[in-house]
């Protein structure tokens, strides 16, 4: 059941019908965008959702000198799929490698602000490599190491952080059983992870992330070099997942958000302009900038 009392699936159909309509959303939008309201919003979401596994509080980003990321306080549910939407350069990415403490690996870049999970700030004070593990990543091009085997790539991620698993066979199929594409590799395993299509590499980087057993999933992109059939695969992997696993999407495809997701945020120059339900976002955007970014009139 959804936060309203609906089930959850009678939501995401309803908004379906209305998000492949062409009409424009219909009802009034309040004015004012400014980050105030997006942030009462966003406090508004977190005190209805059962829990935010995740939650930035004030978030700033720089690159250098140039601040990226300008104070976004954005509660994460648990177990939901919350999608980060916004025109080329506002900062989506940055704030998802904010979350799994990627960012500070580029020279010059830091960030202030906290970043919280299950309640602890993780943005300092605690090893950045254990919070990638319960944090994982899915990139945008698919990556499965080129010189492994189907297999290895499955257990790079594991060994990666210095983890032996007792029973690798099976921890390689039910990986791959999770992402759908054990029946098309089983007989292959030692084959490179190139020779697979772009949708199956795709699956099995997830299928990498998974097996360090993450909390958090964030996924930049992750069907943006994909056909319709390969992207297709993997929404139907993202809705399977999302009742284990907490998750993140940046997407620049608004169908994908509304199929995918529970909640969107919408980024603006660094700002979260807006901040709530998928389907109310979409079909009632508060901002003005929302719905012009949603109805297509920039971006
Ligand atoms: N390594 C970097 N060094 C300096 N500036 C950077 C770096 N990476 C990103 N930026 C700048 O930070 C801002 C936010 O970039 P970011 O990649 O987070 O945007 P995005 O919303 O993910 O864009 P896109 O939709 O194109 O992927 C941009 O202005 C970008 O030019
Ligand atoms: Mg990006």
């Amino acid at each position: 059941m959804d936060l309203v009392g609906r089930p959850a699936d009678a939501g995401r159909v309803a908004f379906e019908r209305e998000a492949s309509s062409s009409r424009a959303p219909s009802a009034p939008f309040a004015g004012a965008p400014n980050g105030e309201h997006a942030q009462s919003d966003a406090d508004a979401v977190a005190s209805r959702a059962q829990t935010s596994k995740m939650r930035t509080e004030e978030l700033r980003a720089f690159f250098g000198r140039s601040e990226v990321i300008r104070g976004i306080t954005l509660p994460i549910p648990e177990k939901k799929v919350t999608a980060i939407i916004g025109p080329s350069g506002c900062g989506k990415s940055t704030f998802i490698r904010c979350l799994n403490r990627m960012h500070e690996v580029v020279p010059g870049a830091r960030s202030t602000g906290k970043v919280l999970l299950d309640g602890q700030e993780i943005s300092r004070g605690v090893d950045p490599v254990r919070i990638r593990r319960r944090v994982g990543m899915v990139f945008q091009k698919p990556n499965p190491f080129p010189t492994m085997s189907i297999r290895d790539n499955v257990l790079a991620g594991l060994r990666l952080n210095g983890l032996r698993p007792k029973d690798p066979a099976s921890l390689v199929e039910s990986a791959l059983r999770r992402v759908a594409l054990w029946d098309e590799v089983k007989d292959g395993l030692g084959r490179s992870g190139l020779s697979l299509s772009g949708g199956q590499q795709q699956r099995l980087c997830i299928a990498r992330t998974l097996a360090t057993e993450p909390e958090v999933i964030l996924m930049d992109e992750p069907c943006s070099a994909l056909d319709p059939i390969a992207t297709a695969r993997v929404e139907e992997l993202i809705h399977e997942l999302q009742s284990s696993y907490t998750i993140v999407i940046v997407t620049h495809n608004m169908q994908q958000a509304a199929r995918v997701s529970d909640y969107t945020a919408f980024f603006y120059m660094g700002e979260l302009i807006e901040h709530g339900r998928t389907d109310a976002m979409f079909t009632r955007p508060r901002q003005q900038k929302t719905e012009d970014y949603i109805t297509g009139r920039f971006g």
